[in-house]
């Protein structure tokens, strides 16, 4: 398996990571020219994690989305289904309770976390409404989400400067750095095909989520979806 196809068939997308982890954290920073760090900074800041509280980080690949959280003493808990991602996260962070996981089918009580949290993953969950349910089912009352995902930048002509650096750049650059490049293409057309910030917030309202709300970061180029499940 090189690379999914946009039908996200669950089986193609966890073989697919499980082929880029190794060099997965690497290829990111350059893909991103150092902006997934920034991306990382903004999501901790609204996550605002404390000690004592549990934090679900869905979709954490190697884990190293949940080490900002970590790092303020609360409990996180990152969740996977590529075991390949997840043995090289434990190969990086031996202390965290990485854990196998569907995010259709978490494998979570009710009502357990205090903010559950998934950064560049939910694009690749195939049914993203039952990911969204299943997210709200395993958050506390009271408690937040909060999405990182790409997103459509709002400036109209750098959004047509952008596509055209996904579409014709990204493929050859990952063909450099990346072991899997074929995954790379994947993205780009995930990226194009993924709903625009508006659009997820409706997803979020539909799965129940309440006070939605969204803020850009570089542009528009992802956004940071926040909302909250009632008392
Ligand atoms: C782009 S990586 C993001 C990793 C990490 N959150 C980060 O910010 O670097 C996307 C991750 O989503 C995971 N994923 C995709 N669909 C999933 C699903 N249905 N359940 C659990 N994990 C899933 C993949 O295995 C992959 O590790």
């Amino acid at each position: 398996m090189t690379r999914a196809s946009l039908d996200k068939q669950p089986h193609e997308v966890a073989s697919m990571f499980d082929g880029v982890a190794e060099k997965y954290d690497l290829t990111n920073d350059v893909l991103s020219l150092g902006q997934a760090r920034l991306w990382r900074k903004e999501a901790a800041k609204a996550v605002a994690a404390r000690p004592g509280q549990k934090v679900l980080d869905l979709a954490a690949g190697t884990a190293t989305s949940s080490l900002p959280y970590a790092a303020t003493g609360a409990y996180v808990v990152p969740c996977d289904f590529s075991l390949g991602m997840l043995r090289e996260g434990k190969k990086r962070n031996p202390w965290l309770p990485l854990t196998a996981g569907d995010a259709t089918r978490l494998p979570f009580k009710d009502d357990v976390f205090d903010t559950v949290t998934i950064s560049f993953g939910l694009r690749n969950v195939q049914d993203t409404d039952a990911a969204l349910r299943e997210l709200y089912r395993v958050t506390k009352p009271g408690g937040q989400v909060v999405i990182s995902e790409f997103s459509q930048p709002t400036w109209a002509p750098f959004r047509t400067v952008y596509t055209e650096y996904l579409m014709r750049a990204l493929p050859p650059v990952a063909r450099a750095v990346s072991s899997n490049p074929d995954a790379y293409v994947y993205l780009a057309e995930s990226i194009r095909e993924w709903p625009d910030q508006p659009a997820l917030a409706e997803l979020l309202q539909k799965a129940g989520w309440g006070k939605v709300a969204w803020r850009n970061l570089s542009g528009g180029i992802v956004a940071l979806h926040r909302g909250v499940k009632a008392q």
